[in-house]
């Protein structure tokens, strides 16, 4: 039998041509992949049926946007995955599921080898192959772009000589990854890091410079996951789709920044992730009210560290699973309701709500009724600052001695 090479298609221009680039440059037949991981835009029947047309011997899609919501977005939500404090991981949370399904499509397909698009120079080049190594140890993994030289001029040319059914104007400058989770844009005149992003820039949220009226909006929580917005069931899914509709209106969750990749470089990214960010405010905010004081402070670093290893391709490592079994246990209280304004490019919590409170009114108030004995505070106040002050002391009199 022929081995095969399970390409990870996403319908572009690098992809198509890498079809045929990789048949010529080892002689196995390619089976295109794509996953559907919410990243909506063109029809994925019609990118199905170009990868035939470009060549593959099998092309197939794999509607992963439930599981993606559910396994992949929901712990990052859990985790308030935000690297260098303003990135919910959009494009790291969905490499390790799309490894999964190259693992399993090659194993189904018969291919020994899998193939993926990404550059020498990036992130995802990283989270691929550490996913496929992990999962499959005895696969290969090859990356045209990078390892077969294939260039974007190249590729144009290649497409032209071959008849190939892609669009290929150089019109689009930006690189572009997108899910239900956001949307990444970067290169282009955005690598000058003086240019203010334009408006083409933006897809997923409107200018928060002309928002419409106000949005109030109610996220019901279990166990840190959204199961109703506005009283209404909702899946995870749902939940991210409706609130990248809502928060998108308003122009919630734009960033932009200069971010440290893994491989060293500083880069200049734009990133739109209306629901996630909505959604990580709203489960901070339930956070604030349901988990006890140190053990919110511990999660705080936590969610660093995890949104690190996500970050740095380490999704199926030991060490995140280890964190995973700590976050989930945090979450077994993160139950109840956060209502929220959305306007003006913001989603600001206006009222909360659970069942599993630690908010205590009694303790909590200055009116009449309160339940907090003040009088222990002076004693408690003498013994927390007992090592302060003996410190204090001795620099004095240290001091008077010199
Ligand atoms: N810098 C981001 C990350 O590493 C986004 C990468 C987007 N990928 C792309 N091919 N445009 O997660």
């Amino acid at each position: 039998m022929t081995d095969r090479i399970v390409l990870a298609y996403s319908g572009g221009l690098d992809t198509s041509v890498a079809i045929g680039w990789i048949q010529e440059a080892t002689g196995k037949e390619v089976v295109a992949m794509a996953v559907d991981v919410g990243q909506g835009g063109e029809d994925l029947e019609t990118i199905r049926q170009r990868a035939l047309d470009c060549g593959a011997v099998e092309a197939y899609v794999a509607d992963a946007r439930d599981e993606f919501a559910e396994e992949y977005c929901m712990p990052g939500l859990q985790a308030n995955t935000m690297y260098m404090d303003a990135y919910p991981n959009v494009s790291a949370l969905s490499r390790p599921l799309i490894s999964k399904h190259l693992v399993a499509a090659a194993r189904e397909f018969g291919a020994g080898t899998v193939a993926h698009g990404c550059t020498g120079k990036g992130n995802d080049q990283v989270r691929f192959e550490v996913a496929i190594t992990t999962l499959a140890p005895d696969l290969d993994c090859i990356a045209p772009v990078r390892d077969l030289a294939l260039t974007r001029e190249a590729a144009i040319e290649y497409a032209e000589k071959n008849d190939l059914p892609i669009i290929t104007t150089k019109s689009n400058p930006f690189s572009i990854d997108q899910n239900v989770w956001g949307r990444a844009v970067e290169t282009g005149f955005l690598e000058d890091i003086w240019n203010g992003p334009t408006k083409d820039v933006y897809d997923y949220t409107d200018d928060p410079a002309f928002p419409p009226a106000p949005d109030e909006v109610v996220i019901t929580f279990e166990n840190g996951i959204p199961v109703a917005i506005d009283g209404e069931a909702v899946t995870p899914l749902q939940a991210i789709e409706k609130l990248n509709h809502r928060a998108g209106q308003h122009g919630i969750g734009r960033i932009d920044i200069v971010e440290d990749r893994l491989v060293g470089i500083k880069s200049r990214e734009i990133y739109e992730a209306p629901g996630a960010i909505t959604l990580i405010e709203a489960h901070r905010e339930l956070e604030r009210i349901t988990l006890e004081r140190e053990q919110l402070r511990f999660k705080r670093s936590v969610e660093q560290r995890w949104t690190e290893l996500v970050y740095d391709g380490q999704w199926f490592s030991e060490l995140k699973g280890s964190l995973d079994a700590f976050i989930l246990d945090t979450q077994k209280h993160v139950n109840g309701d956060i209502r929220m304004t959305l306007h003006g490019g913001r989603a600001v919590v206006t009222g909360r709500k659970s069942p599993n409170s630690l908010y205590d009114f009694g303790l909590a108030t200055y009116d009449e009724g309160q339940t907090f004995d003040q009088s222990a505070a002076r004693g408690f106040i003498d013994i927390y600052g007992l090592s302060a002050r003996v410190a204090s002391d001795r620099n004095q009199r240290v001091q008077k001695q010199a």
